[in-house]
């Protein structure tokens, strides 16, 4: 049956709202210090009980609010932010929408006092579930005070979306974290059902760094700075050596305001490219301050994305700086790479290296790819030791290469030794075989996980639960993701409130390290943003995995398990490029190292 179209009611509006602008209590959170910012608040006072379900309180310094503008401070639309649309396309305020407050007060029972400057008095409004009370004298030395209590009270479909309240408490902490980041001039205090949190004073953003994301955080990362016109980006960017020590922490703001932006973290991913091994984490903490007319913030109702006017500009800006950033800590260390190394040896190259017949089925194998896996490889070797190396590449080696036969059924050949832990040699009839045996072997495992996740991947218990120190977060994402890990054959469970323990994992992974393993998969269970997202990115997730999974660089194989990698790389698919598109390795003819050692035929 059809409805005659009416409007909407004023509170219905507002309730719809806030379903999108305050999903949970720390997008509440994150609206009202954001709002005692644009206050030109020095100080801020934040108190939240129940996980910021039961209370959430800001109590600021700032500018204050008129009496007569009290009730339209809860009204929707308005705002003293902005007038025109000159002033939204040139935003300078973290809040411009004029919703966030009505919104807030549609699903809560909502309490604001404020003195204005220079006034003799205090007053108060007081808001519950949308209806706006009389405004009463009130008490206040300067400021304002909001008060936000019982959030989601009179929408009990929204209040069943909330978690525990140690799930919604940590989301509240990490609000605040983001806002207290970006203003390292300004005074915070934090308590959680009584107990002190943090007390951050202004002291420099390093101090504040160091408060709240860890001195060693600082300690592992290279400060970037960077100017391109009024463009500029400075901050933390942590070593790729200490990546994987520091937990996942990426934080970008732009001009003040914490966001997630794909673009700017495609171009930190790439950034990072060529010095960390894919299976690591980058992490930096990084402040990007840009004309506010270059940048659009009027994207998303929680004002946690941005469009940039020169989006291209900004990536390579972005990259280039931090690439410089982390280049300037590889020159600091002198091992020689193996890039290094071969990058001289490939200049005596042919610059094409044909691939014989028999492989050029294979599409890994492109010509042009030449030696340029060499650059593509930041594995340092240990040069130091020779002696070692001689004994391992033939000394230690008591069979003799096989004798090929001439109808040889096997294009990558066999196994004859071992390099310095990260690539097998062998040798097929036509020539030399190289193979990067990590990149491989992760190949054949996700090949392998892509086929037991057709249908439902089988769980392999562990004896021995496997326990990890976690972030709240981490913890928090455990819980709130728990379909999703399940539906991944992970059973992940908290322990204590920073605690996490491994249970089960995908039995295909049994060998894996688990809580490695797991940490990894949160890690981007969190960055997809749940279990719908997960469908669509499942194969990103299972290269993850695969990773995790495939043999390390540095162990040493037998001669077995070597062979028995090559005979699994010619029955896998794609076996020819790793997940992440590299070549997993490469043929050199007897004519190609005749043509390198000038030895004419
Ligand atoms: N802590 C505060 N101190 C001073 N004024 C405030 C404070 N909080 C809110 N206001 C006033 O109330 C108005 C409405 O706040 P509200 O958060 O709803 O909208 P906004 O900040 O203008 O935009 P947005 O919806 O994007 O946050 C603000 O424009 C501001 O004038
Ligand atoms: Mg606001």
């Amino acid at each position: 049956m059809m409805h005659a179209i009416r409007p909407l009611p004023d509170l219905l509006i507002n309730q719809i709202a806030a379903g999108e602008v305050v999903e949970r209590p720390a997008a509440a959170l994150k609206e009202l210090l954001e709002n005692a910012l644009d206050a030109g608040a020095t100080s801020i006072d934040v108190d939240v009980a129940g996980g910021g379900i039961k209370r959430l309180r800001v109590a600021d310094n700032g500018d204050g609010i008129e009496r007569e503008d009290l009730a339209l401070a809860v009204s929707r639309h308005a705002t003293s932010k902005i007038a025109s649309i000159v002033d939204l396309e040139a935003i300078a305020t973290l809040g411009f929408r004029g919703e966030a407050l009505a919104s807030i007060a549609a699903v809560s029972r909502l309490a604001i006092a404020s003195r204005a400057k220079d006034r003799p008095h205090a007053w108060r409004i007081e808001v519950e579930g949308g209806t706006v009370g009389p405004v009463a004298p009130a008490a206040l030395a300067s400021g304002t005070t909001v008060t936000v209590e019982e959030l989601y009270f009179n929408t009990p479909a929204r209040r069943k979306f909330l978690r525990t309240e140690a799930t919604e408490w940590a989301h509240c902490n990490e609000a605040f974290r983001r806002i207290a980041l970006a203003h390292d001039d300004v005074t915070f205090t934090l308590t959680h059902n009584g107990r002190a949190q943090h007390r951050l004073i202004p002291g420099g953003r390093r101090a504040r760094v160091e408060a709240l994301l860890g001195d060693a955080f600082v300690l592992h990362a290279t400060s970037v700075e960077a100017v391109a016109g009024e463009v500029r980006l400075t901050g933390f960017a942590v070593r790729p050596a200490y990546a994987a020590d520091a937990p996942s922490t990426q934080y970008v703001f732009v001009n003040g305001r914490h966001v997630r932006d794909r673009m700017l973290a495609h171009a930190l991913r790439d950034a990072y490219r060529d010095v960390l091994h894919h299976e690591r984490l980058p992490a930096y903490a990084l402040w990007l301050s840009i004309d506010p007319r270059r940048v659009d913030v009027n994207v998303h109702p929680q004002k946690t994305e941005v469009r940039f006017r020169d989006a291209g500009a900004i990536h390579q800006f972005v990259r280039h700086a931090v690439e410089r950033a982390l280049a300037t800590t590889a020159a600091e260390q002198p091992a020689v790479s193996a890039a290094e190394r071969l990058g001289l040896a490939a200049a005596h190259l042919p610059p094409r290296v044909p691939a014989s017949a028999a492989l050029a089925r294979e599409p890994g194998v492109s010509g042009d790819a030449g030696f340029s896996m060499a650059t593509q490889t930041a594995m340092p070797l240990d040069v130091n030791e020779p002696a070692a190396f001689y004994r391992r590449l033939f000394g230690e080696r008591a069979s003799a290469p096989p004798v090929l036969p001439d109808d040889d059924p096997h294009p990558l050949g066999f196994a004859i030794a071992q390099l310095h832990g990260v690539y097998v040699l062998a040798q097929n009839r036509a020539g030399l075989v190289l193979v990067d045996m990590h990149a491989a072997h992760e190949r054949i495992v996700y090949e392998r996980l892509k086929k037991a996740f057709d249908e439902r991947v089988p769980v392999q218990p562990l004896l021995v639960p496997a326990t990890f120190a976690a972030e709240a977060l981490e913890v928090a994402a455990a819980n709130e993701h728990r379909d999703a890990l399940d539906a991944l054959g992970f059973d992940v469970s908290a322990l204590g409130p920073a605690t996490l323990a491994v249970r089960g994992i995908p039995a295909p992974l049994k060998d894996a390290d688990a809580a490695a393993l797991a940490r990894a998969v949160l890690h981007e269970i969190r960055e997809f943003g749940g279990s719908r997202a997960l469908d669509a990115r499942r194969d990103e997730l299972l290269a993850t995995m695969a990773c995790h999974a495939a043999v390390r660089a540095n162990r040493s194989l037998t001669l077995a398990e070597m062979n028995a990698l090559l005979r699994e790389m010619e029955a896998t698919e794609r076996a020819g490029q790793c997940n992440h598109g590299r070549p997993t390795w490469f043929h050199l003819s007897l004519a190609d190292l005749d043509r390198l050692f000038m030895r004419g035929r």
